[in-house]
């Protein structure tokens, strides 16, 4: 896919719904008693793998229009008559594990080449403490996992990464445990499990990086509005920000505070963004988002502020090479762990453009304001590195072309035409 440089960019854009809140609304509406309905769902491929790994558990999920899903409750799932597959999606095999470490019955659960190669051991760990018979397969500690479902023990986990993946695993095993059950991270993870169990009827409790969960909820169907995804939200932030002339308007972004890193950052760099029409939707705070081109600055991003822009590195990488100065991201060895080892495949590509970038152990220095050039984006097929360099070409003098783009198919299926529709 070749990215031609904008001269300006201009309009309105609705981006599709969250992808986390999205897998949740499958998940938790499953496991209740009666329907939940489900607007503005994200259709991308990763949830369409949680729909129908859950189909495959024995759930009647009805996907035309809005997406209706017909819970069992608690103890509702039955079990599958073949492997589970989570395609690309890590919030599926690491979510589904710790509801399925609770069933009284064994399964499979794998997905593509990507998934068998990211670290698993995170959620075994504390699943075994609870009792859980899970293993992956060939003693490697990946998957396909072999889950035996078994009767599971409330613990208290220390975990050693800020990782909504293993926190939600958790609570969820939690939810089949013989008492309470709670989890600390080192710092806040994104938390639309909390909220959402909770609204669905669970007994859920946060108190700073700690959350606690009762067992044997009665949870009861509910209408979701999905809000849009900050995450997809950030590559038209970023094109506005760097195209000049650009005045872009993103309606209904989610801007839960344990996500809206990226908005953060932005104003360190001196991004013109102004929040517009603040509202909740679904328990989420939402609003409009209006971005105008920026002189952008650099920054340093660190610390407790990784896991609430974590998905948005890439895009903020591309922010700082055309930004003026010497960013510095660091505590982000986890970006090694993703669909690729995001270090490596920013640092690579922004090189292959012609900007001044080096890898670190755990993140990435970026010289800021060399011109970028033309080259072949190689996206190692992970979605949010394609649609990050997509931005990078915009203002890159002969674009760039974007190798395997269908990638983007993951998170935002109509991601280059949103793109291109905004162009003047
Ligand atoms: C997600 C959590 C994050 C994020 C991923 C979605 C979630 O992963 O990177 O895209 O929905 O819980 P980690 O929990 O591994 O940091």
């Amino acid at each position: 896919m070749m990215i031609k440089p904008a001269r300006s960019l201009n309009g309105e854009i609705h981006i599709p719904g969250d992808k986390s809140i999205s897998h949740r609304s499958v998940m938790f509406g499953a496991l209740a008693e009666g329907m939940t309905e489900v607007a503005h769902f994200l259709l991308g491929a990763d949830c369409l793998s949680t729909i129908s790994c859950f189909q495959k558990l024995g759930i009647e999920i009805q996907t035309d229009g809005c997406i209706r899903i017909h819970g069992k409750g608690l103890h509702g799932l039955r079990p599958p008559a073949s492997v589970l597959d989570a395609g690309n999606s890590g919030t599926t095999v690491r979510l589904l594990s710790g509801i399925l470490a609770g069933q009284p019955f064994s399964c499979t659960l794998s997905g593509d080449a990507s998934i068998q190669k990211r670290p698993m051991k995170r959620i075994i760990t504390p699943l075994r403490e609870m009792g859980a018979g899970i293993a992956g397969a060939n003693e490697t500690d990946c998957a396909p996992l072999l889950i035996n479902g078994a009767p599971l023990h409330g613990i208290h986990y220390q975990s050693p990464v800020a990782s909504a993946q293993v926190k939600s695993c958790v609570l969820l095993a939690g939810l089949y445990a013989d008492g309470p059950t709670s989890v600390t991270e080192p710092s806040l993870s994104r938390n639309h499990t909390e909220r959402m169990l909770a609204s669905f009827g669970a007994d859920v409790t946060s108190s700073h990086t700690t959350a606690t969960i009762l067992p044997d909820p009665a949870l009861v169907g509910q209408k979701i509005d999905v809000p849009g995804d900050i995450s997809s939200a950030a590559y038209f932030i970023a094109a506005a920000l760097l195209v000049p002339n650009a005045e872009v308007l993103i309606h209904d972004v989610g801007v839960n505070p344990t996500r809206d890193g990226i908005l953060r950052a932005a104003k360190a760099m001196n991004a013109d963004i102004t929040r517009l029409n603040e509202h909740q939707v679904s328990g989420e705070p939402v609003c409009d988002l209006l971005v105008r081109s920026s002189s952008l600055s650099a920054t340093t991003i660190e610390g407790g502020m990784i896991p609430a822009l974590i998905d948005e590195i890439p895009v903020l990488a591309v922010m700082a090479a055309y930004a003026q100065g010497t960013t510095v991201i660091r505590d982000a060895a986890e970006l090694k762990v993703k669909e690729s080892n995001r270090i490596e495949t920013i640092v690579t590509n922004l090189k292959r453009m012609g900007a001044d970038a080096e890898a670190t152990e755990d993140g990435m220095v970026i010289h800021g304001g060399k011109p970028l050039h033309y080259a072949q984006i190689d996206p190692h097929a992970d979605h949010r590195i394609a649609m990050a360099f997509a931005v990078a070409a915009l203002c890159a003098q002969g674009g760039a072309e974007i190798l395997n783009p269908e990638c983007v198919s993951i998170s935002y299926p109509e991601f280059y035409r949103d793109l291109i529709s905004l162009y003047s």
